[in-house]
C-alpha cells in the first residue's frame, strides 16, 4: 500500500518537520494538534521554512505553493480517520504515547498503520494498546527533518514484515535513508549517541573545559558539524533528559543516568533553542 495521506499529531519541533518532509514528497498530509492554535502555527513554521527555502534558491515558488496546499492542520483526531499512515510526534512519555495509540486505533481506519516517532520508548507498549498491534511500527526522523537523511524503522515483536516493508517505502518515498533496527530503548543512534552527549555536560560541570571548548574541541577533533551541547539545544533538553531516563530504565548503565545539570536546566526552564535558551542564547521567534 502506498502511503497517500499522512496524519501526524504533535506540534513540536519534529511533528512540523516531518509534515515538510512528506509534503514534499507528494503526500497529502493532516496536522494534529490539541489546540487550533499551535496547528495553525505550525502551519506558520512550514510557510516560513518554505519561504526561506525559495529565498535561497533551493525550491520553485510554485512547487512551494503545492507543498504548502498539500497540508493542512487541525485539532480534532476524527480528521485523521482517513489517514493511510498516521505518525504520533507528541512528548516522550509513555503514557501520553499509550493512550493516544488505544484513541488512533478507534479514530484510524482498519489497516492503516500506526507509527511513532519515539526516539527511546518501547514501541510494543503502544503496539499493545491498539487492535492492530501487528500494524505497528517506529518510524524515527531525525532533527532537523527535512535535512537528516536518516530514519529508523523500528520493528516490534508483534510488528508484520509486510508494515515494516511499507514503512521503508514510505522513508524511500520521503527521500530517506531508512535502517530497520530492533525495539530497543534508543535504536541505534540515540543508543550509542546519548553516552557522548550526557558525557559531555558531565565534563562541563566538572569545570573540565568550558563550554565553547568542549564543543569547539569535538568539532575541530571528530569533524562533526556541530559540538555536543549546541547538539543537546538543537534536541531540546528536556527530551533529552527523557531519552537518557528512558536508556536509564531500560539498559541500567551509569553513562546514561541523566547528569545533574540537565535536570536542573530542565526545572529552569533552560530547554534550549525552543525555549530560547540551554548552553547558548538564541533569539526567540
Ligand atoms: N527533538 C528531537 O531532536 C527529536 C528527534 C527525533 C524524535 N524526537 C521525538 O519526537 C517526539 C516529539 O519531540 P519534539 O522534539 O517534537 O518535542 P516538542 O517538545 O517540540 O513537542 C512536543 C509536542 O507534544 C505535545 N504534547 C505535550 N504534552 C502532550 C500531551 N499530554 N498530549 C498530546 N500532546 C502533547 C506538545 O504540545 C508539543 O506539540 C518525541 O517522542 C521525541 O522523542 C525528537
Amino acid at each position: 500500500m502506498a502511503i497517500e495521506r499522512l496524519g501526524i499529531v504533535g506540534s513540536g519541533i519534529m511533528g512540523s518537520g516531518i509534515a515538510e518532509v512528506a509534503s514534499r514528497a507528494g503526500v497529502t498530509v493532516v496536522l494534529r494538534s490539541r489546540k487550533q492554535e499551535t496547528a495553525d502555527a505550525m502551519l506558520l513554521a512550514l510557510d516560513r521554512s518554505l519561504s526561506r527555502q525559495v529565498d535561497r534558491g533551493k525550491l520553485e515558488e510554485a512547487e512551494a505553493t503545492a507543498v504548502r496546499n498539500r497540508v493542512s492542520a487541525t485539532a480534532d483526531l476524527e480528521a485523521l480517520a482517513g489517514c493511510d499512515l498516521v505518525v504520533e510526534s507528541v512528548v516522550e512519555d509513555i503514557d501520553v504515547k499509550k493512550q493516544l495509540f488505544a484513541e488512533l486505533d478507534r479514530v484510524v481506519r482498519d489497516g492503516a498503520i500506526l507509527a511513532t516517532n519515539t526516539s527511546t520508548l518501547p514501541v510494543v507498549e503502544m503496539a499493545v494498546k491498539t487492535a492492530r498491534p501487528e500494524r505497528v511500527v517506529g518510524i524515527h526522523f531525525f532533527n532537523p527533518a527535512p535535512a537528516m537523511d536518516l530514519v529508523e524503522i523500528v520493528r516490534t515483536l508483534v510488528s508484520s514484515d509486510e508494515t515494516v516493508a511499507e514503512a521503508v517505502a514510505f522513508a524511500e518515498a520521503c527521500g530517506k535513508d531508512p535502517v530497520v533496527v530492533e525495539d530497543r530503548a534508543g535504536f541505534i543512534v540515540n543508543a550509542l549517541l546519548f553516552p557522548y552527549l550526557n558525557n559531555a555536560v558531565r565534563m562541563l560541570e566538572n569545570r573540565t573545559a568550558s563550554r565553547d571548548d568542549i564543543d569547539a574541541a569535538m568539532k575541530g577533533g571528530c569533524n562533526f558539524p556541530m559540538g555536543p551541547l549546541a547538539l543537546l539545544d538543537l534536541v531540546g533538553l528536556d527530551t533529552s533528559v527523557s531519552i537518557l531516563d528512558a536508556l536509564y530504565t531500560e539498559f541500567r548503565d551509569p553513562n546514561y543516568a541523566a547528569v545533574p545539570q540537565l535536570r536542573r536546566m530542565v526545572a529552569a526552564g533552560h530547554l534550549g533553542r525552543k525555549s530560547g535558551q540551554g548552553f547558548y542564547g538564541y533569539a526567540t521567534k
